[in-house]
């Protein structure tokens, strides 16, 4: 992917250079490209003078940053028990036929990205599949067509916001 340098420095410049904003940095980064390349991250540790290895720390503690490219819409099934005993599995074979990609992909169109989680913190709502952010609670093979209808026909971008996770 071509990294505009000069985007880099404009986020950089924004943050006046501080070590302190790096994961404010990050963030903006990763909402410009929808992943962490590594070119801009070369040039945030030469700009903020953080060696890199400390910046892929902060990159791979949080959900939210990808160092591979994500696609449009970011599909996250949770795995965790409570989500497990009530069909998981059956939604997430589901979902991996609609895209045609196992956890951890991104659709050749560079549409869907999906993950899987073990714990959301809703278990209530088990099972849940999160789309862009969007939460949809006690989900079942019929819920995931219309999920995935909806988001076909929906023209809206999807949600820039995500909310920073530590990884698990
Ligand atoms: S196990 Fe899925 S939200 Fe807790």
């Amino acid at each position: 992917m071509d990294i505009k340098t000069k985007a880099v420095h404009e986020i950089l410049q924004k943050y006046k250079n501080r070590r302190s904003a790096l994961l404010a940095v990050l963030q903006d980064i990763q909402e410009k490209y929808n992943w962490l390349p590594e070119s801009a991250l070369r040039m945030v540790a030469d700009e903020l003078c953080v060696p890199l290895i400390d910046i892929y720390s902060v990159a791979t503690f949080y959900r939210a940053f990808s160092l591979t490219p994500r696609g449009k819409h970011l599909c996250t099934v949770c795995l965790g028990t409570a989500c497990h005993v009530r069909g998981a599995p059956t939604v997430l074979d589901r979902v991996q036929e609609k895209l045609g990609i196992d956890p951890g992909c991104t659709t050749k169109d560079k549409q869907f990205t999906l993950e899987t989680v073990n714990c959301l913190g809703a278990c209530a709502l088990a099972p849940i599949v999160v789309i862009d952010g969007k939460y949809h609670g006690q989900t079942t093979i019929q819920k995931v067509n219309s999920i995935f209808s909806e988001i076909k026909t929906s023209k809206e971008s999807p949600a820039k916001t995500k909310k920073i996770k530590k990884k698990k």
